[in-house]
């Protein structure tokens, strides 16, 4: 490990698992009860406001109750006492990462506890619900959506998370099933520039297969002893 200065880390609903936050996929993922094209594309949200923002306000309150476990905690400890470069790129939308003390930290899909502008751009803090038609602070106008990138959008920071991949020499993937791109080809991305990839995953992913190394099992114990042997 001694030649390891740069990482980046993605990691997907898997990592606040533990902490009670629905997963997508697999049993009781938010996409048995959902489609996505009713909750989560642009289409929909012309089609169907209502839909689109009471399915966001449901999960904006589901993170109330909700904490940070192991597994985000090692994660900021690392962020914390790395010396070198280090990007943790999360495709979730919960706070759980900033809450546990992540800095290093991109939220590619975008924030739940955040409102977009669709007028003028701007991103505003939004803890509560979001009425369709909820007026932007910056510009006035009634055009604030929820801040998720939908599918069919671009994700956010891609330059940077790119520069990143090209930078690394260890790429870690924790808690995600390797179903969604561009997230799932980012592996492939940092191997091509001779980066190390480990995956740390409950079960086998869709993606398995291009990791130098796989290691199934929680991520709440997983990453804290990845973490820890990349400090010791
Ligand atoms: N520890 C580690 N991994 C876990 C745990 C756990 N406790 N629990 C579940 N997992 C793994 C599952 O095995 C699965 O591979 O986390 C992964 C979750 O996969 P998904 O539900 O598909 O979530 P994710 O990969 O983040 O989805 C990617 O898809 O719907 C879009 O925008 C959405 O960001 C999301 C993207």
């Amino acid at each position: 490990m001694d030649d390891i200065r740069n990482i980046v880390v993605l990691t997907g609903a898997g990592i606040s698992a533990e902490s009670g936050v629905a997963t997508f996929r697999g049993p009781g993922g938010l996409w048995e009860g959902h489609r996505v094209e009713d909750v989560c594309t642009p289409e929909a949200l012309a089609r169907d406001p209502e839909t689109v923002h009471q399915f966001y306000d449901a999960r904006r309150a589901a993170l109330a109750g909700v904490e940070p476990n192991a597994a985000h905690r090692a994660l900021a400890r690392l962020d914390a006492a790395w010396p070198g470069e280090l990007l943790i790129v999360t495709q979730n939308v919960d706070d759980l990462h900033e809450r546990a003390g992540a800095k290093r930290l991109i939220h590619m899909h975008g924030e739940l506890r955040s409102a977009l502008c669709a007028m003028c751009g701007a991103h505003s803090r939004w803890p509560g619900a979001l009425p369709p038609g909820s007026a932007c602070t910056d510009c006035g106008e009634a055009m604030l959506r929820p801040d998720i990138v939908f599918f069919g959008e671009i994700p956010r920071e891609m330059e940077r998370i790119e520069q990143a991949l090209a930078r690394c020499d260890l790429f870690v993937s924790v808690g995600t099933s390797g179903a969604v791109y561009p997230a799932a080809g980012f592996v492939q991305m940092a191997a091509a520039y001779e980066a190390a990839t480990l995956e740390l995953n409950l079960d086998r992913s869709e993606g398995s297969h291009r990791f130098d190394e796989s290691r199934l099992g929680p991520a709440g114990v997983l990453v804290p002893r990845w973490v820890d042997s990349l400090l010791s």
